[in-house]
């Protein structure tokens, strides 16, 4: 995994109000806007806008695709354009993170970050077998659908607090800290999921192993529960 100077974004008081609508809010839900998923928009982006009414620096959103050559694919469309690899492209988690990281092959899949000229990241991800969760969660849901975005927060314990007033209730009992990251991921009554990250100083990694495996972890507990209760 490697280490980037990501700085903590700052917003920019102008804000063109266009840019507000990356994200459209469906019954709770986020999906993209597909016109805004190109290589010359995400360049160019702030990765500043608006979710559920709070003004927001995106950290980081994933983008999924139906296999790894078509992720693949849509990532050498970033290559005139400044955007980086950072991650990728790699199945996760094991040729990501050690061995003795504990994730169920269904939680499985291909992975891939773009870090875009602004400091924002891309996530690409794609299901790594037939009827997997990433699969499954794909038919579910589209390709538009937002899987995840992750916020940059100053202090994630004080952004927990404005999110959970949103009713969006966190996936563990408290952030997930083991040294790289805070990340804290939440979830709304319609099931969107919502990661706070804060970036500690000199140690700017796309993500930690350990939080990562956590969150798959919790989001199949979250389904269990919610298919035990069908
Ligand atoms: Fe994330």
């Amino acid at each position: 995994m490697k280490d980037l100077n990501l700085k903590t974004l700052k917003f920019d008081r102008h804000l063109d109000s266009h840019l507000d609508s990356f994200f459209i809010e469906k019954n709770g839900l986020l999906e993209f806007n597909p016109n805004f998923i190109t290589p010359e928009f995400l360049t160019t982006w702030t990765f500043e806008t608006h979710l559920y009414g709070e003004q927001v620096a995106i950290d980081h959103f994933v983008i999924t695709f139906p296999s790894r050559s078509e992720l693949e694919n849509y990532a050498a469309s970033f290559r005139p354009f400044g955007a980086k690899i950072v991650e990728g492209p790699d199945l996760f988690p094991i040729n990501f993170c050690a061995a003795n990281i504990n994730v169920p092959s269904d939680l499985w899949l291909h992975l891939m970050t773009l870090l875009m000229p602004a400091g924002g990241l891309v996530v690409l991800d794609a299901p790594h077998a037939v009827g997997d969760q990433k699969n499954r969660f794909q038919q579910e849901r589209g390709l538009t659908a937002v899987h995840h975005v992750a916020l940059r927060v100053e202090n994630v314990q004080n952004a927990g607090k404005i999110w959970q007033d949103k009713n969006f209730k966190p996936l563990s009992e408290r952030p997930l800290n083991y040294g790289s990251l805070t990340q804290w991921f939440v979830q709304n009554p319609a099931g969107q999921i919502i990661e706070l990250i804060e970036r500690h100083p000199g140690n700017n990694a796309t993500f930690d192993c350990k939080n990562i495996a956590g969150l798959r972890l919790s989001e199949g507990r979250m389904k269990k529960e919610k298919t035990s209760k069908i």
